[in-house]
């Protein structure tokens, strides 16, 4: 098989990239380790910065996100029985869009299937060849039968356990890692949502997060222990530990009922540097992975897509590289943004294991802080809307 770029992930960094290709004309193939269906049952953070808003619609796929999206121009910060709110509206001119990765994903695939896609599932053995030669190329199997497809550009969109950036030698790239002691333990639960807007909330007994994906639909998480596992938890008691970290006028008014997932996720700080290597250009959780305090993982893996999508068009436009030689240097300066604010934002809101009674007093004084300037208002709004591309 041939094409212009071989997209290796079928998540919605990859969808995107494909989806916003065809809209110029530009043909792709993508593959998928995994089922659609496989896919399609994970759940994410549900908070869709501007840039990402934009590219939907430049993709054609915004129709339903915005009949459904909730248009959020704020957030509730809580800590024990204090709240406060920070309107991004008034602090920046924008507002953020709750609306589920998982939709998000569901609309491209649909599109992608309109548009008649090559999209293989299934694939195993992914592997990429020739990165630095002209004529790159992809080889893997499906259904035991081995295939090759040559492309001029490839695209790793495989997340965080993928390939693509395996294939960047040891000598060339450099990681970045920091792992949080602690977890979340979410819930989506078909009840209305306790606030119509987010609330963070930090309290003695640890983090807890109030979302929603519409209104009879909510997301709840609490921070747990990293060797909890979802089943020590029923959900009785995930309402009660939630109610404890939640201010009492809140907790009064929660609405509760069975959980319909429930899960718990680490927490982890990840960067790969350099974000290319010859024609294979890593995109989204392939290079990145935010703690989700702030949702900034989707939003960043679209910013990534944005420089690529651009650098490519320009190519396949002008024949001029310019766009796609910068990207990593691009893609990069923006990502180490989103990593600063969501590593701050954790270390705002969580207890840590350790924490000694100093470093407490400096995280109640941060929240003050956080409460009573305008300054640090703006600035937690700016990164919470999305800082501009
Ligand atoms: N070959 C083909 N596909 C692969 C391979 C492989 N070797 N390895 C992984 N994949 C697929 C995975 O099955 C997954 O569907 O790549 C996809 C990567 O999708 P995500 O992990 O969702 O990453 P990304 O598309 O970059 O999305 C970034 O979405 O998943 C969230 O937390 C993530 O919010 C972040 C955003
Ligand atoms: C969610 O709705 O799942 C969500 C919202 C905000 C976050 C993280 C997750 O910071």
């Amino acid at each position: 098989m041939k094409t212009k770029v071989a997209i290796i992930g079928g998540g919605p960094s990859g969808l995107l990239l494909a989806q916003l290709l065809h809209v110029r004309g530009i043909d792709s193939v993508m593959l998928e380790r995994k089922t659609k269906d496989y896919v399609l049952s994970r759940i994410r953070a549900g908070v869709l910065e501007r840039g990402l808003l934009a590219l939907l619609r430049e993709a054609g796929v915004a129709d339903r996100m915005e009949r459904e999206g909730l248009p959020h121009d704020g957030t509730l910060i809580s800590y024990g029985e204090e709240m406060f709110r920070i309107d991004f509206t008034a602090r920046t001119g924008h507002a953020v869009m709750v609306y589920g990765q998982t939709e998000v994903t569901r609309d491209l695939y649909e599109a992608r299937e309109k548009a008649g896609a090559v999209m293989e599932f299934n694939a195993e053995d992914v592997v990429v060849h020739d990165a630095t030669s002209d004529a790159p190329s992809v080889t893997y199997r499906v259904a035991g039968q081995d295939r090759r497809i040559d492309c001029d550009f490839i695209a790793g969109c495989d997340g965080f356990h993928g390939v693509s950036r395996q294939t960047i030698p040891l000598d060339v790239r450099r990681e970045y890692e920091k792992v949080y002691p602690f977890g979340w333990l979410g819930i989506l639960s078909e009840t209305p949502p306790v606030s119509d807007e987010i609330i963070y909330a930090s309290s003695e007994r640890g983090f807890a997060l109030c979302s929603m994906r519409n209104k009879n639909l909510s997301r709840y998480y609490i921070q747990c222990d990293l060797s909890d596992k979802p089943e020590d938890w029923t959900d009785a008691a995930f309402w009660e530990e939630l109610k404890r970290r939640i201010p009492a006028a809140q907790a009064a008014t929660l609405v509760t009922g069975p959980s319909i997932e429930k899960s718990i996720a680490p927490l982890r700080s990840f960067v790969t540097e350099p974000m290319q290597w010859g024609r294979l250009f890593l995109c989204g959780d392939a290079a990145h992975i935010v703690p989700p305090t702030g949702a900034k993982g989707l939003n960043t893996a679209a910013s990534d897509v944005h420089y690529l999508y651009n650098g490519l068009r320009q190519f396949y436009e002008t024949g001029d590289r310019a766009g796609l030689d910068g990207y990593s240097e691009k893609a990069l300066a923006r990502v180490w943004k989103a990593e600063r604010f969501s590593w701050w934002f954790s270390n705002l809101m969580h207890r840590y294991p350790a924490q000694s009674a100093f470093d407490l007093k400096i995280q109640q004084a941060e929240i003050a802080f956080l409460r009573d300037n305008g300054a640090a208002q703006q600035a937690l709004a700016e990164n919470y809307v999305g800082l501009p591309y």
